[in-house]
């Protein structure tokens, strides 16, 4: 109980008749110690009473922009700061749609459109509007910015048809709250760029360049920075298994090292911190041909030309704010050639792997990395699964953003 002691959150409700199982939640979560706040669209008033809202909430429930009856403003930046968290539940396909492209024209788009908290959306509707493309589209779109997606379940709908469309009952939308204040998101608000995988330069239509790098490290920090809070974006080369979506985690794939480049440096300004796990090829064929290269003509030269060093590209324009991280793959000379990237690349720390250590490196399952920093500090972090030097890479990286 009390689990969310101080935790001040914003209810939204839009116009959908599983508006009915709200006042629960709310209980729910004024047991817990949530002070909370309802925000309905005026569709919504349909559905469930303001004056019952009002009694659990122990709060006057607000639809408009001023009081009609005092002609008090009701300050939508005031609302949006105030808020550590706002769950838009039952979230209409048309409230969706608005947020989606900014739209705001009422107390509770507009309140969305200000809060710099954790938005949580709950989408609820009938099955066919549930699986249209502009439905799908949307969830997609808000996922991408940030905002955390509460899937419905599946069952019998108020239509009369079955399958997905319902709102989670009112505990487990409490609990997905819960559950997120008490993981301690130190790195929520921040923006954590990612490249990870091989790339893949063509020789001809069939034939390329590339190396055997799986991406499973990079995904791990994706993860682990996650967890932790953040957004990130992930830029992925061609990886041999399928990339599960995730909230907060935007995909971007890619097969080249000059796609890798665009889209790296199309994220980086906004980006708090970037980590380029990605191998990527430092070569690539200068003019690779249009059709199949056949055996029965001459044996091919391959004229290879340098690809942009994307780490470096980054380092050459990093802010003070901003916080680079590098990889360095190394088979001789490890812990020199490694200090010296630090220092060419304008890095903040690298991590190094080498392939001489058994069960580090490519394709494997675990690590064993060592963590040099541009103070020249070393941190050596023993063999472990990559998703557990994730977590100490991105716990050194936490510390850093903090100094
Ligand atoms: N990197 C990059 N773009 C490239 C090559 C490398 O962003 N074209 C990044 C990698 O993602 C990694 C770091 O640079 O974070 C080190 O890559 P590595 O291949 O080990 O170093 P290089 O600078 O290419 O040096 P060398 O291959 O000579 O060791």
């Amino acid at each position: 109980m009390n689990r969310l002691k101080g935790k001040k959150i914003i209810v939204g409700i839009t116009g959908g008749i599983a508006a009915y199982k709200i006042p629960l939640l709310i209980r729910y979560l004024v047991k817990e110690g949530a002070e909370v706040q309802v925000v309905m669209s005026d569709f919504a008033k349909a559905f469930v009473t303001p004056l019952t809202l009002s009694t659990v909430s122990g709060k006057p429930v607000l639809s408009s922009f001023f009081d009609e009856k005092n002609g008090e403003w009701n300050s939508h930046v005031d609302l949006g700061l105030w808020a550590d968290a706002i769950i838009v539940a039952p979230l209409t396909a048309n409230t969706m749609a608005k947020m989606a492209v900014g739209i705001a024209d009422n107390l509770l788009t507009t309140t969305i459109l200000s809060a710099r908290c954790p938005v949580f959306y709950a989408p609820t509707m009938d099955l066919d509007m549930f699986y249209h493309a502009v439905t799908q589209e949307n969830i997609k779109k808000l996922k991408k910015l940030g905002y955390i997606y509460i899937p419905p379940d599946e069952g019998d709908l108020a239509s009369g048809l079955k399958g997905a469309g319902r709102l989670k009952e009112p505990e487990e939308l409490a609990n997905i709250l819960i559950d997120f204040f008490s993981k301690k998101k130190t790195l929520s608000g921040k923006r954590v760029l990612i490249s990870a995988g091989p790339t893949y330069e063509p020789i001809d239509p069939v034939r390329f360049i590339g190396n055997r790098s799986s991406g499973k490290m990079g995904i791990a920090l994706a993860h682990a920075f996650i967890e932790l809070g953040a957004v990130v974006d992930l830029v992925i080369g061609p990886v041999a298994f399928p990339v599960k979506e995730k909230d907060n985690l935007n995909l971007y794939f890619v097969e080249t090292a000059a796609q890798m480049d665009l889209k790296c440096s199309e994220l980086f300004p906004k980006s708090d911190v970037a980590v380029m796990a990605a191998a990527v090829s430092d070569f690539t064929p200068k003019n690779p041909a249009k059709s199949k290269i056949k055996k029965e003509t001459s044996f091919p030269q391959i004229e290879l030309v340098p690809t942009v060093d994307i780490l470096a590209k980054l380092g050459k324009i990093k802010k003070s704010n901003q916080i680079l991280i590098g990889f360095a793959l190394e088979t001789d000379n490890e812990l020199n050639n490694a200090r010296h990237k630090l220092k060419r690349k304008n890095l903040d720390m690298i991590v190094m792997n080498s392939l001489k250590d058994f069960g580090a490196g490519f394709g494997v399952d675990t690590n064993k990395v060592t963590l040099i920093f541009k103070d020249n500090n070393e941190i050596e972090i023993p063999l472990n699964s990559k998703e557990m030097i994730a977590q100490e890479i991105v716990g050194e990286i936490k510390k850093m953003i903090k100094s």
